[in-house]
């Protein structure tokens, strides 16, 4: 992989079959490697050699001097085999048409002939640039897939966890309607945006609507919007949430707090893909994937009839049972620091870690409150902490309890006891293997493997 410290050797292939202007490109451009080429046959040859981030491209080329073909198949056999190569086309006096064509088939700039050395070096310069920034970008993004984020946003290097994303992953593009199921605070709206994102709809919208935030008698409105004069204060026609959700995701929140009469016209709209609005008698057909999500139990409400089991067995084709914070290996004390990163650099940048007894007074917390509770103890705690670290006092953990896990046997419970040991290393090292390998007390090769079997991270 690219250091993103290391600069790009400025390689600079000119593809030109004018001997004149062969030398006088090759000498304008003295500060850089450059290599030249006459035909198509001898810069894809150079290509392959010698990988130039940066090719200027002659049209006009032998067996084809006068046309632009012999040009237009040498730039797509460059692209073709390496797509990332900023293609710089010259164009004749009065060849406009050619450069823009050029650019519509992937041609990074053009320039006007006769050539203006000084314009010319100026997108050169800039090429390169951009080229620079693109591999800094991507070397950047490589090192984030390293640390633990899965579906874009959703971060965790617990099997436990990672399961639930690889099941999402593998759904998003059917239609199948998702029910959520985690206690509160475990990012179930997260996981259904990672899922709308993962999914073909991802450019239509996701809507998000909380059933147990609105009041009974006005969900039915919000749900199915309304048409101007259908009740009091209706004073214009409004779209309802699942109209707005057409074509995309409609995430239904918390929808164990729908009432029963509500549940029948979501179900008939579920079963027939058409609504009407409140005060309307049109059927309007809606494409939308429902993703539903609850901290209720909806069996035993439908066992005490509050909730229909038609409708339930409607939402839930597919149910995902998201682990609590706790029972996510090692996740504890990678979110805290994931937060801390984050809350330092918005709130207050002198807060650079957390200290060991923090972490472990982390990982040792039971969080019944998740994720969203990690996350507003670090933020507090970033706020609150006087010195360079989050200490154990600005967490405000009373009576850590360490034995609240229940464990299935031995090997599980030493298993853990590894991973959490593992992580709060790398966390307190910063991430360094052979400092974490150290604290630990064991080799670099050990830790690396341990890292491997317990999926902990991707030993690079
Ligand atoms: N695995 C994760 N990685 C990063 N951030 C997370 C993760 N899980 C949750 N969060 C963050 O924690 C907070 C709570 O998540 P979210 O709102 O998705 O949970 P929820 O299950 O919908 O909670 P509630 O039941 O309280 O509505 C959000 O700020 C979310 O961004
Ligand atoms: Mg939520």
């Amino acid at each position: 992989m690219p250091d993103k410290h290391k600069t790009l050797p400025e390689k600079l292939l000119i593809v030109e079959d004018d001997p004149g202007l062969q030398k006088q490109l090759k000498w304008a451009f003295e500060g850089f490697e450059v290599i030249v080429a006459a035909d198509r046959e001898s810069a894809i040859n150079m290509l392959r050699a010698e990988e130039p981030a940066v090719v200027t491209l002659d049209l006009g080329l032998p067996p084809d001097p006068d046309g632009t073909a012999e040009g237009f198949a040498t730039m797509d056999a460059i692209l073709r085999l390496k797509p990332d190569t900023k293609i710089i086309v010259a164009s004749g006096h009065g060849e406009k048409e050619s450069a823009l064509r050029a650019i519509a088939a992937g041609a990074w700039d053009f320039y006007q002939k006769p050539v203006d050395i000084d314009e010319l070096s100026l997108i050169v310069r800039r090429a390169f640039h951009v080229r620079q920034l693109e591999m800094e970008n991507a070397s950047l993004a490589a090192k984030n897939d390293r640390s633990h984020k899965v579906l874009g946003t959703i971060i965790t290097g617990a099997p436990e966890m990672l399961k639930v994303a690889q099941m999402i992953e593998r759904v998003a593009n059917t239609n199948a309607s998702v029910m959520l199921l985690g206690a509160s605070g475990t990012g179930k709206e997260l996981l259904a945006r990672g899922l709308h994102n993962a999914s073909d709809r991802r450019d239509k919208a996701f809507v998000a609507i909380n059933c147990a935030a609105i009041p009974e008698n006005l969900l039915e409105s919000e749900l199915f919007g309304h048409e101007k004069g259908a009740f009091t204060g209706a004073v214009k026609t409004t779209e309802g949430k699942i109209e707005q959700a057409d074509g995309g995701t409609l995430f239904l929140d918390e929808v164990g707090d729908i009432p029963l009469a509500l549940q029948v016209k979501l179900l008939r709209f579920i079963q027939e893909r058409v609504i009407e609005r409140v005060g309307s008698r049109k059927a309007i057909a809606v494409d939308t994937r429902i993703v539903c999500a609850t901290h209720q139990n909806l069996e035993n409400m439908i066992e005490n009839n509050s909730f229909r089991e038609d409708l339930y067995y409607r939402l839930a084709e597919i149910v995902v049972k998201i682990p609590a914070l706790s029972e996510r290996s090692g996740d504890a004390s990678l979110l805290a620091r994931h937060f801390q990163k984050k809350f330092s650099a918005e709130i207050n940048p002198d807060v650079k870690g957390i200290a060991p007894d923090a972490l472990a007074a982390l990982d040792a917390w039971n969080w019944p409150g998740n994720v969203r509770e990690l996350e507003n103890r670090i933020k507090r705690a970033v706020i609150m902490a006087d010195g360079k670290m989050i200490g154990v006092e600005d967490l405000d953990l009373a009576g850590v309890d360490n034995d609240a896990t229940e464990f299935l046997n031995l090997k599980a419970a030493r298993e853990a006891a590894d991973r959490s040991a593992i992580n709060r290393a790398i966390s307190q090292t910063n991430g360094n293997i052979s400092n974490a390998a150290k604290l630990l007390g064991i080799s670099r090769p050990t830790l690396y493997d341990l890292l491997k079997q317990y999926k902990l991270q991707q030993a690079s």
